[in-house]
């Protein structure tokens, strides 16, 4: 692809010229965005970035330790990487919080003061790098309708909060394949590249009503489940999101000869061209069978699993 090939050439000269000895500061999500801006800007400007990334224990199910793998210390790039473990922090704040607006300005909230906390140990930076995608800015420009339906966290959040003098914003001319061709480029590992969408509050906005660190565990181990099979079935890549939820109910089941009252876990899968619109995927029965039998039987909690068939509008893709 010629059109990537000059376009990471080029970033990486622009990048150069505009930070020349300056020190560079990134929040590293593990999402596409994210990590393409800051392998970018490490090719470009090498120790003179520090990396830091936040595991707000809303993640799915090992991906801290995925991301930490490829982009920590013993993986191939040079981020001078930070790994911030502030699960418990978050699980505090959220204790008993039921809102679904409120939930996500505090992990919102809380996700920029851990970062700010890491970036004044740091010491003084000169550039923070944002992994501002063409969509995002027209998304905020003209309040897009997430922008109004939820405040999602992830845009323009940090600059406040953190002393420096200027944003680089390495991807905010291309679109979501344009940045998946410059990181494959960048030599990304093709299942980080490819990796499907996942929400800056995680799976906070994926169980319904207050988190606890036992739900956590449930949507965790339901959602690696669920996944697992999809990538055996060989739908991975034709399903535009997928993912596990909890809802808050529990009803009566039987496992064995033992009355049980457990939570019901809901699959959601849609297909979608730009995330405003989307329609839930034709999963195979079979596959779903496969999925809800695994669930029930090796995550411990769950009695009930439901497919979700709510296009949207008017459901959205995430639950809250
Ligand atoms: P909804 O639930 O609004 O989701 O239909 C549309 C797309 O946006 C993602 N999403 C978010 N992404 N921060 C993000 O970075 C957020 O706060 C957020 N909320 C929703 C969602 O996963 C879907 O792809």
């Amino acid at each position: 692809s010629w059109r990537m090939d000059s376009f990471v050439e080029e970033s990486i000269k622009a990048i150069r010229e505009k930070v020349g000895s300056g020190r560079v500061l990134c929040a590293l999500s593990g999402g596409v965005d994210s990590s393409v801006a800051a392998v970018l800007l490490s090719k470009a400007v090498g120790e003179q970035l520090t990396c830091v990334f936040v595991d707000h224990g809303l993640l799915r199910k090992n991906e801290g330790d995925e991301v930490e793998a490829v982009f920590g210390p013993k993986g191939p790039y040079n981020l001078n990487f930070i790994r911030v473990n502030a699960q418990q922090r978050f699980y505090d704040k959220l204790s008993g919080v039921t809102e679904p607006e409120k939930k996500r300005k505090i992990i919102g909230e809380e996700f920029i003061r851990v970062f700010e906390e890491e970036a004044k140990k740091i010491g003084a930076v000169d550039f923070l790098v944002q992994g501002t995608i063409y969509p995002d800015v027209v998304e905020s420009g003209l309040g897009g309708e997430s922008a109004v339906i939820k405040s999602h966290h992830n845009v323009g959040g940090l600059p406040d909060y953190v002393d420096f003098k200027e944003i680089i914003e390495p991807l905010r001319d291309l679109f979501k394949d344009e940045v998946r061709k410059a990181g494959l480029e960048l030599g990304i590992p093709e299942n980080l590249v490819f990796r499907q969408p996942f929400p800056g509050p995680g799976l906070g906005i994926r169980i319904i009503g207050d988190i606890t660190a036992e739900k956590v565990r449930i949507v965790q181990d339901a959602d690696a489940i669920y996944r697992e099979e999809v990538a055996k079935a060989g739908l991975a890549r034709s399903i535009g999101q997928y993912f596990a939820a909890l809802t808050n109910m529990r009803s009566v089941g039987v496992m064995g000869d033992e009355r049980t009252y457990d939570y019901a876990v809901a699959l959601r899968a849609v297909n979608t061209i730009d995330f405003m619109t989307a329609e839930a995927a034709e999963i195979p029965f079979s596959v779903l069978q496969k999925v809800m039998s695994r669930i029930i039987n090796e995550v411990k909690g769950v009695n009930r699993v439901f497919y979700d068939l709510t296009s949207k509008p008017p459901g959205t893709i995430e639950f809250e």
